[in-house]
């Protein structure tokens, strides 16, 4: 879809349709009052019938307003001024694509930047009028043989800002927008594809894609024999069991000086987690194809970071292998050598995530790295702590846990900080080995963030767990492409 900035009054404009806000108790927007002074009280004597008061979630179409040029006025209901902040503000955006695409204009002008968000400028609403508009429309219809019945009508749609000072800003806000959207449905994409299709070797292919033509972007693929070389005893483990070999994919994007140290982003790239022996049980269990959303999402923010060109050194590393169970699987009890030299207990084969993160991390070093960052679904426990809104965040720097939290903050996909004290570290004690992969029920997100932080001494590091908000299940089934927006303002904010 296309997106434009413009300045102008609503009753001037020639469009398919006019979209205007009304807040609670049914109060216009100040485009909305231009536009009700031009129709002779035409809004406020229908608002004021209480037809529209403003709820957050209530929109009223209108046809043949008179004073406008518009063939159709959208009001949008955006709840109280007091209660407005940003996620009111996506929310009324939502509110405000569905709405848009019932109508069936193709073309809309929508006055949504007056509404007063505190602390956010124009820019900051134009990009993500972009950003939750890209969101709502996206449809992953690859795989149905009906394509198109819920067909997307809107193709164009104007954002008007206030003032022409605005513009330039505006401009850019739309370019990051859609940059930071592709990023993000290249990462819901692959997320969503079945296990069947999004294999390691195909997360692969879709790198090396990536990378055609593309002259600041290498990407290099490790198969499971030059794993074996670099001693990678703890990933081939979680690989062991699965007849889709293993892979370890590196994207190096060089955007910046050839000596600036890179961000590195690590991936969890598990493209079907069943367990493994210690087998999951079967309850939603085909939600474990987006056991590679972290993968995904170093892919997109990759792609977004590629698509802005921005001057920056990134490296995304994807260990990506299936776990299963199998007669050559990893069983409970079973001690394995990582690529650091330390050795783990592994209690249980479904704490497979860090086994093949731990791997990555090692390999990190070589890349020289400013910070690591690694994003992953690994814990269910991760869902019960925080719930679906935030990912979680544990490092090993402050400064940088707080630059991601931060970052999160300004684009809407949040952190929340759990705490990494070596008090936890005691829970991962083993009998028999180094460490133990699993450290019981308390504080499962924690402890699983202590294993990876005995491999990551070397960096300022810091660990995502989006076992919560890498996808949804219900209804609504489907990744949701987090956290590319985070990962990728936390990139801008390096220039
Ligand atoms: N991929 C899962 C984590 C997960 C589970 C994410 C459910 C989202 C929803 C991970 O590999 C896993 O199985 N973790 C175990 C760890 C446990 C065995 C210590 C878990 O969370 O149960
Ligand atoms: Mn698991
Ligand atoms: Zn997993």
């Amino acid at each position: 879809m296309e997106f434009k900035v413009k300045t102008g009054n609503p009753e001037k404009q020639r469009s398919a349709c006019l979209i205007i806000a009304v807040s609670q108790p049914r109060k216009l927007s100040e485009a909305g009052e231009m536009l009700d002074k031009a129709s002779k009280g035409f809004l406020s004597t229908i608002i004021r019938r209480g037809d529209m008061d403003g709820r957050s979630g209530q929109s009223l179409l209108l046809h043949n307003v008179p004073g406008s040029l518009a063939d159709r006025v959208l009001l949008i209901g955006c709840g109280k001024d007091k209660e407005m902040n940003e996620a009111a503000f996506i929310k009324s955006i939502g509110n405000m694509s569905s709405a848009l695409e019932d109508c069936g204009a193709s073309e809309a002008h929508a006055y949504m930047t007056d509404i007063p968000v505190k602390g956010r400028d124009v820019a900051w609403k134009v990009r993500q009028i972009v950003l939750q508009m890209n969101h709502c429309r996206y449809q992953f219809e690859q795989l149905k043989s009906d394509k198109g019945d819920k067909k997307k009508v809107l193709r164009k749609l104007i954002i008007n800002i206030p003032g022409r000072s605005d513009l330039v800003a505006g401009e850019a806000a739309i370019a990051q927008g859609i940059a930071i959207s592709a990023g993000t449905s290249m990462a819901r994409d692959l997320g969503n594809l079945p296990s069947n299709i999004c294999t390691p070797a195909y997360l692969a292919k879709q790198a090396r894609q990536l990378a055609k033509g593309q002259k600041k972007l290498k990407v290099t693929v490790l198969e499971e024999a030059d794993m074996r070389k670099l001693k990678m005893g703890s990933l081939l483990s979680v690989s062991a069991g699965s007849r889709a070999p293993a892979k370890l994919i590196t994207l190096e994007y060089k955007g910046g000086k050839a000596n600036e140290q890179p961000v590195v982003l690590v991936g969890k790239g598990v493209t079907f987690d069943t367990g493994g022996i210690s087998l999951k049980p079967g309850a939603a269990m085909d939600e474990m194809k987006f056991d590679m959303c972290g993968a995904a999402s170093v892919i997109g923010t990759i792609n977004a970071v590629m698509a802005m060109n921005l001057p920056v050194n990134v490296v995304g590393i994807i260990p990506t292998t299936e776990n299963m169970p199998d007669g050559l699987a990893t069983k409970p009890g079973d001690i394995v050598t990582s690529m650091s030299g330390q050795t783990i207990e592994i209690l249980n084969t479904d704490a497979e995530g860090r086994l093949i993160l731990c791997d990555a991390l090692t390999y990190a070093d070589k890349f020289k790295p400013r910070y690591v960052i690694d994003i992953a679904t690994l814990t269910g426990a991760c869902i019960i702590a925080l719930g679906k809104i935030p990912s979680a965040v544990l490092g090993n720097h402050q400064g940088l846990i707080n630059d991601l939290i931060e970052s999160g903050k300004q684009i809407e996909d949040k952190l929340w900080e759990l705490p990494l004290w070596d008090e936890y570290q005691e829970q991962l004690k083993s009998n028999f080995a180094d460490m133990a992969n699993i450290g019981g029920r308390d504080a499962g997100t924690i402890t699983a963030a202590c294993f990876l932080s005995r491999f990551t001494k070397k960096y300022k590091w810091a660990h995502l767990d989006i076992a919560g908000t890498a996808w949804k299940s219900g209804d609504a089934k489907g990744s949701t492409g987090r956290p590319v927006p985070l990962l990728t303002q936390f990139i801008i904010n390096q220039i």
